[in-house]
């Protein structure tokens, strides 16, 4: 196995920021309606930045792994810097080619970031 699969084996046994916040500021979820793989975000927000984050979920080991790396990736940042956090930053993350049969897992976790991020701004307004 290449370093970069056992990367993603890692995160997928061991992942990080895995568990539920208690406050979280906003919670999103979401599921893969082709495999009913699933996951959920709690984020809490303090001065725009990211100050905690939670995830669960069940599902395969690229959409489980894309999670817990990103989680590492945007804790801490800006609101402003997560949302600016792009596919192919994720993918270079990831490190290993991803089929388009496998976007969808691996950008499963990318789009529940962007959606909590648009909700977060939407209620701040
Ligand atoms: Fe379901 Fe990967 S097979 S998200």
């Amino acid at each position: 196995m290449d370093l970069y699969a056992e990367n993603i084996l890692d995160h997928f046994q061991n992942p990080r920021n895995h568990g539920r916040l208690d406050k979280p500021t906003i919670t999103v979820d979401d599921a893969n309606p082709l495999c009913g793989d699933k996951l959920v975000l709690d984020l809490t927000v303090e001065n725009s930045h990211i100050k905690e984050i939670g995830f669960d979920g069940s599902g395969c080991a690229i959409s489980q792994a894309a999670m817990s790396i990103l989680t590492e990736e945007i804790l801490h940042k800006s609101l402003t810097d997560a949302e600016s956090f792009s596919k192919d930053e994720l993918y270079k993350l990831l490190g290993v080619a991803i089929s388009p049969a496998r976007v969808k897992c691996a950008l499963l976790g990318y789009t529940l970031l962007k959606k909590a991020i648009i909700l977060l701004k939407h209620q701040a307004q």
